[in-house]
C-alpha cells in the first residue's frame, strides 16, 4: 500500500484523496487550516488523515501538488523541500492568472518559453516532478465513463522511474498515459487546460477529455 500526501483542499485535492482511498491507499491531506478539513475527514474512513502541508508531505511516499498555481512555489516551501526530496510529486497545478478569461480563454502568468513545473522543479531540485491530471477537468480525473473510451492524460517529467509510477497509477485511474519527455513538455501540456476549458465556457457542459488517435 503506498501512502499518498495531497496538498490542496480544493476540488482536485477532494478528488485524487477519494480516488487514492477508493483504490486502496492511504491518504494524508494538506493545508494551511487543517481543520477546514474536518468533515472531509469524517466520512473518508480509516486511511485517511489531515495535516499541515509539511505533516502531509512526510508522511507522504508520492506528494499530489494540488494548489492555486499562484501559490505552487509557497506551498512547496511550506511543505519543505526536505519532506519532498527524492519523492515523486504529482503536479496536476496550472499557472492560471489572477484575471478573468477571454471569450473562455483563460490567461496565464507564465510564457510559452517557461512553464510553471519548470519553476517548481527549480525550485525543489531533488524532488521528482510529473505533471498529470492537468488537462482534464476534476469531474472526470477518476475512472472517467466517456462514450469515446479511455482519455489520454499527458504527462511529463525529468525522472523516468517517476513517470512509470504514475503510469500505474493513471491506469488504476482509467487512462491512458503519453508520456511527452522532460520537464520543458509541461510548456505544451498546460496549457491544454486552456483548451479542455473552452467547450466548458461556451457550452457549460464539462464531461468531455482529451485523447490522442493513431
Ligand atoms: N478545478 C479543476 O477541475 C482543475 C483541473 C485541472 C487542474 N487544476 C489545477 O489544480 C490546482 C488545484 O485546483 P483546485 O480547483 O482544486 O483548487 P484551487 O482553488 O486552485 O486551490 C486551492 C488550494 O490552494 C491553496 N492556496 C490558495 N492560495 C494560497 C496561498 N496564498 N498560499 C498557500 N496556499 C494557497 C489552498 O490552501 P489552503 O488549503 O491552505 O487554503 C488550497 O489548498 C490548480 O492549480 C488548478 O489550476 C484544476
Amino acid at each position: 500500500m503506498k501512502r499518498i500526501g495531497v496538498l490542496g483542499t480544493g476540488a482536485v485535492g477532494t478528488v485524487l484523496s477519494d480516488g487514492f482511498l477508493r483504490h486502496g491507499y492511504e491518504v494524508t491531506r494538506g493545508s494551511r487550516e487543517p481543520a477546514k478539513l474536518a468533515d472531509w475527514l469524517a466520512k473518508a474512513g480509516s486511511r485517511a488523515r489531515t495535516g499541515t502541508f509539511a505533516e502531509a508531505a512526510h508522511a507522504a511516499e508520492i506528494v499530489v501538488l494540488a494548489v492555486k498555481g499562484t501559490a505552487a512555489e509557497a506551498v512547496l516551501d511550506l511543505a519543505g523541500a526536505d519532506a519532498l526530496a527524492g519523492k515523486v510529486v504529482i503536479d496536476t497545478t496550472n499557472p492560471i492568472a489572477a484575471v478573468p478569461p477571454v471569450n473562455g480563454v483563460l490567461r496565464y502568468f507564465t510564457s510559452l518559453e517557461e512553464s510553471l513545473m519548470e519553476r517548481l522543479q527549480r525550485r525543489v531540485q531533488a524532488a521528482r516532478f510529473v505533471k498529470a491530471f492537468s488537462c482534464v477537468g476534476n469531474m472526470v480525473m477518476v475512472n472517467p465513463t466517456l462514450a469515446g473510451g479511455p482519455p489520454t492524460m499527458f504527462i511529463c517529467g525529468n525522472d523516468a522511474a517517476a513517470k512509470e509510477d504514475v503510469r500505474q497509477i493513471l491506469g488504476q485511474f482509467g487512462w491512458e498515459t503519453e508520456d511527452l519527455g522532460a520537464v520543458e513538455a509541461a510548456r505544451a501540456i498546460e496549457p491544454l487546460c486552456i483548451l479542455w476549458c473552452i467547450p466548458g465556457f461556451l457550452t457549460n457542459r464539462w464531461e468531455h477529455a482529451l485523447k490522442l488517435l493513431r
